[in-house]
């Protein structure tokens, strides 16, 4: 009985780690958030000082470095937790560079293909329906309005005391992150033909889980059958 997996692409604070936690949970699948790898990344960069537009440099420290996901979402990079302190404001801009780099994602994507040989993933990027899985059984696109999605970081910077931002500078933020993940030359974030498109703007974490969930049922009685 082979599992399948799911992609999920879309923007920046459109809800797909959070999602595809819940949908991991329900399913017994392991999540796998590839935007933490970018994270790491450049995180990484920033505290060794390597420009982050040394593609060179960059693919060599990779080279060198472990990044591990558990399956409770936890970050460990070469050992050492960073899942709060690659979530700061300066991390993600930072990672939305360093991903525009084509040697940089030829690294990553291959580790996360070699991760969801075995099915059972669901996996949240910009480029996983696209690049990172094209094969995968079911593909989601998750949008939201740049609004409702700075509203949502903003709420979880509060919780988690990672940044203190307003909303303006938040949404500010969201939009040029996403003119960065959309223009750039390698894997720019885009719809994978078959995707299927979410807005979850006026949806609750629930409703939109529910959504897959549904979606994946026909998937799910195939892999049982
Ligand atoms: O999903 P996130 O905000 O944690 O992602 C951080 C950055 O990494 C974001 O700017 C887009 C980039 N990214 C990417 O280019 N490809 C992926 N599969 C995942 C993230």
């Amino acid at each position: 009985m082979k599992k399948i997996n799911i992609a999920i692409d879309g923007p920046s604070a459109a809800g797909k780690s959070s999602i595809a936690k819940i949908l991991a949970e329900r399913l017994g699948y392991v999540h796998l958030d590839t935007g933490a790898m970018y994270r790491c990344t450049a995180y990484k960069a920033l505290q060794k000082g390597i420009d982050l537009s040394d593609e060179a440099a960059l693919v060599r420290m990779l080279q060198e470095t472990k990044i591990d996901l558990t399956p409770s979402g936890n970050v460990f990079l070469d050992g050492k937790e960073v899942s709060h302190a690659i979530r700061a404001d300066e991390v993600s801009m930072a990672a939305s560079k360093v991903a525009s780099l084509a040697g940089v994602r030829r690294e990553l994507v291959a580790r996360q293909q070699k991760m969801a040989e075995a099915g059972g993933f669901i996996m949240d990027g910009r480029d996983i329906g696209t690049v990172v899985l094209p094969e995968a059984e079911l593909k989601i696109f998750m949008t939201a309005t740049p609004h409702a999605r700075a509203l949502r970081r903003l709420r979880q910077n509060q919780e988690e005391a990672i940044s203190e931002s307003d909303l303006a500078t938040v949404e500010k933020e969201i939009e040029e992150r996403d003119y960065q993940d959309t223009h750039r030359k390698s894997s720019p974030l885009k719809k994978a033909e078959d995707a299927i498109v979410l807005d979850t703007s006026d949806l609750t974490i629930q409703e939109t889980a529910d959504a897959i969930l549904n979606l994946a049922e026909p998937f799910l009685k195939e892999e049982h059958a």
